[in-house]
């Protein structure tokens, strides 16, 4: 049975900062932000907003783009590294939120920015093995990327979440058998237990990025390359989407792969093939989870070429760590039913933060854990504070 993506949807906060800005506060050549990083703006949440509303509101986009009811899902899993519980998921939140049917299998997964993967993974196998049973898996990856103020991490944060929907219908993208991983115990960035930001080891998560990156596209090519009975190498891709820290590691990523597969220009297909999914992730910097399935949204809503049947490489990295490289064929009418979220037009209606209100914000941030319920109930998916103990959200 084929099974892939049928919808996705997206949420980001509705606030940023221009990263061009943030390095003049830091005394930086903008330059260093703009182009040595390939960040321009890096979303910033606001205080009524979190992984839980964030994750809520990609859903609803998922859902509504094909009109699927809350009863025809009957798995729901949010991979996050950001989670606002140490026992309830985020996915319980979420399906309250949404009304999802309680004959719903609902749960969190968590390995860094790879626990979004290890759950479409799980959910494409639950579909293709039939035990689905024609129903649907709803995919969330929510985050809020976090590092230090002033520190060498900061214009590589971000905030938002990528939702998808995983059926026998795969509208999007039709995902392949065959997938290469690797694992290996390194520490290169992590979130002690009694901190809100991350702790990184940045040039060595770089580094254990590309040695993963190498390991599972090795890996794949021996799994894929004994099914097909042929040597395959990145040749095959109408275009790879890689996890996006930030757009320069995608650039490090693809001229790893070309090397590997004994390209002498490795730089020279990086626009055609890399170009068009960093637009988005571009303007919103990493969204842990989410990062590599904004840029697989970016590919499909800016891509000029018509994609329609081609396959594209997919490379997911979770520090700590956990990769794994797959594949994908775009089906017909995908890009423009992408298109048609108007994906641009969200990010473009954004409003800029002045530098003093980004760092009120992280401040504030500190303690929306324990920050009093406001009384009003207001609308939308809302993240209102909490009472004896428990989070309160808007609906
Ligand atoms: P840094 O040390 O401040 O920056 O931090 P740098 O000195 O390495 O410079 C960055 C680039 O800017 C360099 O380019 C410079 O040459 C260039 P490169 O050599 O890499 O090609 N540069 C300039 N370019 C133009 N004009 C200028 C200029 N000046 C310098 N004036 C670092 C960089 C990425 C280490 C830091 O931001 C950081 O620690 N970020 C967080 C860690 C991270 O994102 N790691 C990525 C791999 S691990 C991963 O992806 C997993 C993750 O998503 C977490 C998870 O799994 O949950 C992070």
């Amino acid at each position: 049975m084929h099974a892939g993506l049928e919808s996705l949807g997206i949420a980001v906060p509705p606030t940023y900062v221009e990263l061009a800005e943030l390095a003049r506060a830091r005394g930086v050549a903008p330059g260093k932000y703009v182009d040595g990083l390939g960040v321009t703006r890096m979303a910033v949440p606001l205080v009524d907003e979190d992984t839980v509303t964030l994750a809520a509101r990609a859903a609803r986009m998922a859902l509504d783009a094909v009109g699927c009811a809350p009863e025809d899902v009957g798995m729901l899993v949010v991979g996050t590294e950001t989670a606002v519980d140490h026992s309830k998921p985020v996915s319980s939140y979420v399906q309250g939120l949404l009304g999802l049917s309680t004959r719903c299998r609902v749960f969190e997964t968590k390995h860094a920015c790879y626990g979004g993967t290890a759950a479409l993974q799980l959910a494409t196998d639950w579909v293709r093995s039939g035990s689905a049973k024609g129903k649907k898996a709803l995919i969330i990856c929510s985050d809020i990327a976090r590092y230090g103020v002033g520190t060498p991490g900061e214009p590589t944060q971000g905030a938002g979440a990528v939702a998808l929907l995983v059926s026998d219908k795969p509208r999007l993208l039709t995902l392949e058998a065959g997938s290469g991983v690797y694992a290996n115990d390194v520490m290169d960035f992590w979130r002690p237990l009694y901190s809100k930001d991350a702790v990184v080891d940045g040039h060595y998560s770089v580094q254990c990025y590309l040695d993963a990156l190498e390991g599972a596209y090795k890996a794949w090519q021996e799994t894929a390359g004994n099914a097909g009975g042929e040597g395959y190498s990145s040749d095959r891709f109408a275009a790879l989407v890689y996890h996006v820290p930030y757009g320069k590691m995608s650039r490090k990523a693809h001229r790893h792969v070309r090397t590997l597969d004994g390209d002498k220009e490795p730089d020279a297909s990086f626009e055609r093939l890399v170009g068009p999914s960093l637009v988005l992730p571009s303007q919103v910097g990493n969204i842990y989870t989410g990062s590599m399935y904004l840029a697989l949204a970016s590919l499909l809503s800016s891509s000029r070429e018509d994609l329609t049947g081609k396959r594209v490489g997919l490379f997911s990295y979770g520090s700590g760590s956990c990769a794994e490289f797959f594949t994908g064929v775009v089906s017909p009418e995908a890009q423009a039913r992408v298109k048609a979220l108007g994906l641009e037009t969200l990010l473009e209606r954004r409003r800029a933060l002045s530098i003093p209100e980004y760092e009120q914000i992280m401040n504030a941030r500190e303690k929306l854990d324990e920050k009093p319920a406001e009384e009003t109930p207001g609308t939308g998916f809302r993240y209102l504070g909490t009472r004896d103990h428990k989070r309160i959200y808007a609906r």
